[in-house]
């Protein structure tokens, strides 16, 4: 089992990866201004990333999370959602959100990460973006809301 190193950068951020999981760069502009962006390396190569950022009411979310192609099926991704939820707890958040296609195989991996969805969005995808954002080559219509209890 592969131990990356997860740590908080602040500058050189991984843009074509970050693109993976959201193809708008103006959106990813924005959360990043406004979050904080973690990263796992392996043997000091940039391997995973994800974003958190405050919302209201004591509520983070992850606004982005991807890892390297060659590097998926590892449990990376796995650790930077714990990684996540342990820094949301330790800095004092009581909820942790995140977003992802209906029934996407994303939203059964979170859920396999204890996040439970509480809201769907009907055509988001469609309404808030220009072009078709597709995921392993489905067009994504609806989006599922998931928030886990710190
Ligand atoms: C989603 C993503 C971050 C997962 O990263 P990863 O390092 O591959 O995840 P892990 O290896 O920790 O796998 C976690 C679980 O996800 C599921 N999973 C991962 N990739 C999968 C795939 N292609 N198909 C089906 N299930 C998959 C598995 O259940 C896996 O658990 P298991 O291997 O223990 O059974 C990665 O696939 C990715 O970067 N995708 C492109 C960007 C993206 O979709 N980001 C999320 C947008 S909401």
């Amino acid at each position: 089992m592969i131990s990356p190193e997860i740590k908080e950068i602040h500058q050189n951020y991984p843009l074509s990866l970050l693109l993976e999981a959201d193809p708008d760069i103006k959106k990813i502009e924005k959360y990043l201004n406004k979050g904080r962006c973690f990263a796992a390396f392996i043997a000091n190569e940039l391997v995973g990333v994800y974003v958190l950022k405050d919302q209201k009411n004591k509520t983070a979310e992850i606004m982005n999370i991807a890892v390297s192609e060659q590097h998926r099926r590892q449990g990376v991704g796995r650790l930077l959602i714990q990684d996540a939820i342990t820094r949301a707890r330790n800095d004092g958040f009581e909820t942790l959100m995140i977003a992802t296609g209906k029934d996407s195989f994303q939203q059964r991996f979170y859920e396999s990460c204890g996040f439970r969805v509480f809201e769907t969005e009907k055509d988001y995808f469609s309404r808030a973006y220009r072009c078709p954002v597709t995921d392993n080559g489905t067009i994504l219509t609806d989006l599922s809301r998931l928030s886990m209890k710190l």
